[in-house]
């Protein structure tokens, strides 16, 4: 059967990593978190002290930073020159500071080239703001989820719990309210959905009900 190559954006907390997981798994296709890469190279930078608005100096890191992203039993782990950061990224500071650097161009063009060869050989599903737009803009299938800002707070709040982090509800709608406004308003490759993509609202929808949408999106293939 055909190896596809399965597109999912939205935005903050949207409940896409979930679903992308699920799906993945029951093709037998690889997961891969675009969002954990901006994270990983945003954590570097934070552990050295690098200005965020510097892009120079944020590239030259990059360049010499390898992102590798494996599934093991644990779930995904997230690996920055192969020490495992997996926690790392999930923190507050590295949540905060993200969008920061994933608006520079140069740091965009890298990942955009690492991740289209993670895409190349097809079988996979990947998600992010820009997958659909601009990673693979030629995806078999592109889904774009959505949900009111206020479920996205109550769902981050329940994972943060699990996690052993503590936040709450007004902080978690703040922050992820202020992160898609920078995304959406950024210059380069902003958060939007392709105009081929098929919008689904998820706002009162289980992750069943959107993993089985998005399984019929493919059956239909
Ligand atoms: O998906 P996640 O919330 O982990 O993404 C973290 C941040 O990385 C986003 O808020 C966005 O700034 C950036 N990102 C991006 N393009 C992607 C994936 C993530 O700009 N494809």
């Amino acid at each position: 059967t055909k190896q596809l190559r399965i597109a999912i954006d939205g935005p903050a907390a949207a409940g896409k990593s979930t679903v992308a997981k699920i799906v993945a798994a029951k093709l037998g296709y690889v997961y891969i978190d675009t969002g954990a890469m901006y994270r990983a190279i945003t954590l570097s930078a934070l552990r050295q002290d690098i200005n965020l608005n510097d892009e120079k100096e944020l590239i030259k890191l990059l360049k010499n930073t390898s992102i590798d992203l494996k599934t093991s039993d644990q779930g995904q782990r997230v690996f920055v020159n192969n020490h495992d950061v997996t926690d790392a990224v999930r923190e507050n500071e590295v949540t905060n500071s993200v969008s920061y650097v994933a608006k520079h161009k140069l740091i965009r063009e890298e990942m955009v080239e690492r991740q289209q060869q993670l895409a190349s050989m097809g079988g996979v599903v990947m998600d992010g703001r820009d997958i659909g737009t601009h990673v693979i803009p030629d995806a078999e299938v592109k889904v774009f989820l959505l949900a009111s800002v206020e479920e996205r707070a109550v769902r981050r709040l329940e994972d943060n719990k699990a996690r052993g982090i503590s936040s709450t509800l007004e902080e978690l709608k703040r922050e992820i309210a202020a992160r898609d406004k920078i995304d959406s308003e950024r210059e380069v490759a902003p958060l939007k959905k392709a105009d081929d993509a098929i919008e689904l609202d998820t706002t009162s929808l289980s992750i069943n009900e959107v993993v089985d949408r998005i399984m019929a999106m493919i059956g239909d293939i």
